[in-house]
């Protein structure tokens, strides 16, 4: 079965699992990947591309690609350099030239710019930890709710925030610049969750970072989508780490969707050898 094919059929078969008669999903996502709980309420994908496409100029970024997320899961973007991942999350952002298909978020077509797309509830963590080196750590995470007018729940959200990521408590008056590479993406993360986001994109939050590091920022991503209830979509490099967390994953080559499916379904497929082969840029 080619890898197309396959996608549209692991997609209707996940259809036909979460949807009832009624249109309410019963089960959860994370229940049918063996995952933590998380409450699903509706058949519909929270966020969800269908054919969209991306040109600069002369360069195909994205070609017609296919993307469902569903409310509680957390799903991987993968590939080789150029596949496309960043201008997935970009698309969604409002920040990239669409040219063809459509955003939905919540089933409503999303075309607002990207600070209203954010009080709409999704976030984005940008490749390359971009914290602001000479604001210090409070401040940061003040500009991530800087669109929330109500000061006693930015001071809650601030207060939440802290209390996930104690690091960032205990250096709140210090520079963004006098942390570490790791406690920078702490900041990071912390920064796009203080909007309260449904949906958090993080892009590449484990580049560049040492072995040890990486792991504790799975394992916060996990934590992130349990103790928040945040659907989260993950774009990584480190193929192996990122399918010890997700639930889905879609492998993105040369602009297109390759394939999509479960941890398991890729492992067990010989797609990461087709896309990854003879290239430099994989797993670690
Ligand atoms: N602003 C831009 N102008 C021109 N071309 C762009 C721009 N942004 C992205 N591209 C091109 O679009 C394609 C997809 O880029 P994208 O950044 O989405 O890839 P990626 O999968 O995130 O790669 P990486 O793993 O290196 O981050 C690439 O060929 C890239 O060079
Ligand atoms: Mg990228």
């Amino acid at each position: 079965m080619g890898a197309l094919t396959r996608c549209s059929t692991i997609r209707r078969s996940l259809r036909h699992i979460w949807a009832t008669e009624d249109g309410e999903k019963n089960m959860t996502a994370r229940d049918q990947h063996g995952g933590a709980q998380q409450q699903v309420s509706t058949a519909l994908p929270l966020l969800e591309l269908s054919d969209v496409s991306v040109h600069y100029g002369a360069v195909v970024a994205l070609d017609h690609v296919s993307v469902q997320i569903y409310p509680g899961e957390v799903v991987s973007l993968m590939g080789p350099n150029g596949a496309g991942k960043s201008t997935v999350l970009k698309a969604v952002m409002g920040m990239a030239p669409v040219s063809t298909g459509t955003v939905r978020w919540h089933n409503d077509i999303l075309a607002s710019p990207t600070h209203e797309i954010v009080k709409r509830g999704i976030s984005l963590v940008p490749q390359g930890r971009r914290v602001f080196t000479h604001l210090n750590v409070e401040e940061n995470l003040e500009l991530g709710g800087m669109h929330v007018r109500d000061a006693a729940e930015r001071s809650r959200r601030l207060d939440a925030v802290m209390e996930f990521f104690p690091i960032l408590r205990q250096k709140r008056r210090d520079p963004a610049s006098a942390m570490s590479g790791g406690q920078q993406q702490m900041l990071a993360l912390g920064r796009g969750l203080m909007s309260s986001p449904e949906i958090l994109l993080l892009d590449e939050p484990t580049l560049g970072l040492a072995p040890i590091i990486v792991s504790e920022v799975f394992q916060r991503v996990t934590e992130i989508s349990k103790t928040f209830g945040t659907t989260i979509v993950l774009v990584e490099h480190n193929i192996r780490g990122a399918l010890s967390i997700v639930d889905r994953g879609y492998i993105l080559d040369k602009a297109r969707v390759a394939f999509e499916g479960t941890p398991k379904e890729i492992e067990d497929s010989d797609i990461l050898t087709q896309v990854f082969l003879g290239r430099e840029d994989n797993e670690e």
